[in-house]
């Protein structure tokens, strides 16, 4: 709900079921943000009081902005915007440089409109309401001194305790001015001594969890890479020092954009904090003529007093909600097999078809064709814009394969990188300058391919169509999207000189408007994003790509890491998880079978290895996990999602919305010899209810009784493993729980 309260200047205060966020109009002009945090309904102006600035005299050296008693000073006033020049020295959210040269701008409240639609964006994704209809308030601010105005948008999402905003900023005036940074999200806390809780990292170690308080000066968390980027993802959270995954209040920011981006906490003198989120300002220069507009991406922020836990299941539902959509939005995922880790770029339609039958066998529901199907592919230093099918490989092109995947019973899935080129293809012979390089200078590379410069419309258009002919030359039920290097030497042949500021993010409006063509054309297919894994995961891709490859590592022990970071903001309806082989490619570890199912489940699994290497028993294995894991799809992949512990142990489980189906896990790193027995602490249960609880091992290792038991004692009292019996190597029944063990639990409400 949006209220205007009226009282000497409006008032705004934005309502979720458990979140209030509350802004005024100052005399000034300027917005200054007033309180986000736990529910609170003020009636209007005089109980807003309480919450609002009274300064009677200004510090020594700040500035005072105009002669107005009390002294308006900017540096130590919450603010929902800020550009610098006026007193204000904080990280702004706006920088211009003017016609003049000037670098100072003061946007003040003009007008504000409340709606009931989100005005689609021209440029870029953002959140969709499924019947078009949203909350929205749009306060405009304008500069009288520049004739520039601003636009912020603030758009509720109650079902999900989530607000987000974005911004536009209008060049009303004669003159071209020179955009600096555009952030979308500004958020300034009266005090200070908040803990930030980040997620970064690189390939096959994405998001490492790091927490740290903040006293004083800055923190700053962005990706300069060109995409959303493995070394910082831009999910982050703010909360009390003390917060756990039950208590203390949190904040949760996200951004819808999958380019450079740029988050900063700031706690400046006077002890306030500042965050701020948007597209990284470094490298970005934007000329706005007159009449032009520019929108900033859409920004996500959502408030709980149930610490981290309850930002994680709001930013979830807010993904599954108002993020994902199309076909595949609610639908279960198939489980599926891809060719990758099994064959590598060396195989034929016939070793395909082999192993697909093996995995039909085994319950598989998709085949995916992985790289290496195209041109002369043979390995990564050639042929990456060529995307013609290769008849020695797969003599019947595309459709045989898919056809004979079909009478199998299999979907057929593909693999392409349309973003990419290699020199060595016959793409780049004809158009080298649509690869993104700086003409006459040498470039560097990765993975031996060049970006293709999708600033450039022709080169937009050409990915649009050549995509179109590949996707409908078969009946091809899903795509992988890959896009394995990131950016250097930035430069756009397609733009002048004066505009090469514009580069990285016109790639990302470029990527933003061949995907909505490509989904808009294929709405059947299911695509899924893939960067080196998770190099760009992000609520940008996740418009277009109803899930993401979470990382190149399939390490069972490295993915429970990896998997419970995004687990704080991102569902897991959205994470792809594989079973891969052992010694693990990524890491050469050697993790037990039922702990790589039990990891992996927790996702949208997946398998990829040759199945054709693998024993009968473990096949039988196999087979009972996918049978286990489709019985229980719906839990693992919409359920409603609990961390438990984090540590040497990781506990979570996953809830039907209905709270009537369950399923546990709980892992162990490293044993320690002679401890008690590990239990097992359950999340989200109805504690009134009765469980039945039991084993959901489809390898038969960890059998045990079934039980009964209320939601409350799963939840508090635990549950004792059962002995498991790999053992020591002289009684096997001793030794409870090893090294990278882990037991996987169902319970069902009776
Ligand atoms: C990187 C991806 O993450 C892998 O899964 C695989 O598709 C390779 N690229 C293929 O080149």
């Amino acid at each position: 709900m949006i209220r205007r309260l009226e009282g000497e200047t409006p008032a705004f205060a934005l309502h979720t079921a458990g979140s209030s966020y509350l802004f005024r109009v100052l005399p000034s002009g300027h917005l200054e943000q007033l309180y986000y945090g736990r529910r609170i309904d003020p009636e209007g102006a005089e109980e807003l009081a309480s919450l609002t600035e009274k300064r009677s005299f200004e510090p020594g050296g700040v500035i005072r902005y105009d002669d107005a008693d009390p002294p308006l000073v900017l540096e130590d006033t919450c603010l929902e915007m800020s550009s610098g020049g006026r007193g204000d020295i904080r990280e702004p959210f706006l920088e211009l440089v003017h016609p003049d040269g000037s670098r100072s701008s003061d946007f003040l409240f003009e007008t504000a409109e409340i709606t009931a639609e989100k005005p689609p964006f021209r440029t870029l994704p953002g959140a969709y309401a499924e019947e078009g209809r949203a909350e929205h308030l749009c306060v405009t601010l304008r500069d009288r001194a520049c004739g520039l105005r601003l636009e912020l948008h603030y758009y509720v999402w109650p079902d999900c305790d989530c607000i987000s905003r974005s911004a536009r900023l209008l060049n009303d005036s004669a003159g071209t001015v020179e955009v600096e940074r555009l952030l979308s999200l500004q958020l300034d806390l009266p005090d200070s001594g908040y803990g930030v809780t980040c997620f970064h990292g690189a390939w096959v170690r994405e998001m490492d969890r790091d927490t740290l308080t903040l006293p004083a000066g800055k923190f700053v968390m962005e990706s300069r890479t060109g995409s959303s980027s493995s070394r910082m993802n831009p999910f982050f959270l703010l909360h009390d020092p003390l917060a756990t995954e039950e208590r203390g209040d949190a904040w949760g920011f996200n951004l819808i954009y999958s380019g450079n981006h740029y988050e900063a906490v700031e706690v400046n003198a006077f002890g306030k904090t500042r965050v701020v989120t948007g597209i990284n300002p470094q490298g970005f220069r934007w000329l706005l003529e007159p009449g032009e507009s520019l929108e900033a991406p859409e920004a996500v922020m959502a408030f709980s007093p149930e610490g981290f836990g309850g930002v994680s299941r709001s930013m979830h539902r807010f993904v599954r909600e108002h993020i994902v959509r199309g076909e595949w939005k609610h639908r279960p995922r198939p489980v599926l097999l891809n060719s990758w880790e099994a064959s590598f770029f060396d195989f034929n339609e016939e070793s395909l078809l082999a192993l697909a039958g093996e995995g039909k066998r085994l319950g598989i529901e998709l085949f995916v064709m992985d790289d290496g199907w195209f041109g002369e592919r043979r390995d990564d230093s050639r042929s990456l814009g060529d995307w013609d099918v290769n008849l020695q490989k797969l003599p019947g092109g595309l459709k045989g394969l898919s056809d004979r995947l079909r009478a199998l019973g299999l979907d057929f899935g593909l693999w392409v990188e349309p973003e990419m080129v290699n020199v060595r293809s016959r793409l780049y012979e004809a158009h080298p300058d649509w690869a993104m390089a700086i003409p006459g200078k040498p470039h560097s590379e990765g993975r031996k391919q060049r970006l293709l410069d999708l600033a450039n419309p022709a080169v937009q258009e050409y990915l649009i169509e050549k995509m179109t002919e590949v996707f409908s030359s078969a009946d091809i039920r899903y795509v992988k999207w890959d896009f394995n290097r990131i950016f250097s030497d930035v430069f756009s042949p397609s733009l002048p000189p004066e505009r090469q500021g514009e580069t990285a993010h016109r790639y990302v409006l470029g990527f933003y408007r061949v995907m909505e063509a490509i989904t808009a054309r294929f709405p059947h297919i299911l695509f899924e994003g893939c960067a080196s894994g998770g190099n760009r995961f992000d609520l940008g891709g996740l418009c277009y790509f109803p899930q993401i490859w979470a990382s190149d590592n399939t390490d069972a022990v490295s993915r429970v890491r990896i998997q419970e970071g995004y687990s704080f903001g991102y569902p897991l309806s959205v994470l792809g998880a594989h079973v891969s082989a052992v010694p693990n490619h990524q890491t050469l570890r050697q993790t037990p079978e039922d702990t790589r199912f039990h990891v992996a489940a927790f996702g949208l699994l997946g398998y990829e290895l040759d199945l054709r290497r693998l024993g009968e028993e473990e096949k039988a294995a196999m087979a009972r996990e996918i049978a286990l894991y489709k019985a229980w799809r719906e839990v693992f992949q919409f359920g409603e999602f609990y961390r438990g512990r984090s540590g040497n142990l990781h506990e979570w489980t996953c809830v039907s919305p209905d709270r009537s189906r369950a399923a546990g896990l709980l892992f162990q790193e490293l044993m320690r010899p002679n401890t008690q027995s590990e239990r097992y602490f359950a999340g989200g249960l109805e504690p009134e209810s009765r469980y039945r609880f039991r084993s959901g091992d489809p390898c038969g290792l960890h059998e045990r009784e079934d039980t009964l038991a209320s939601g409350a004692s799963l939840m508090s009292a635990g549950v004792k493993l059962a002995p498991g019996f790999s053992g020591t190597g002289r009684d096997e029944t001793v030794r409870l729980f090893l090294d990278f063990s882990s037991r996987l639990y169902l319970m069902e409400k009776i």
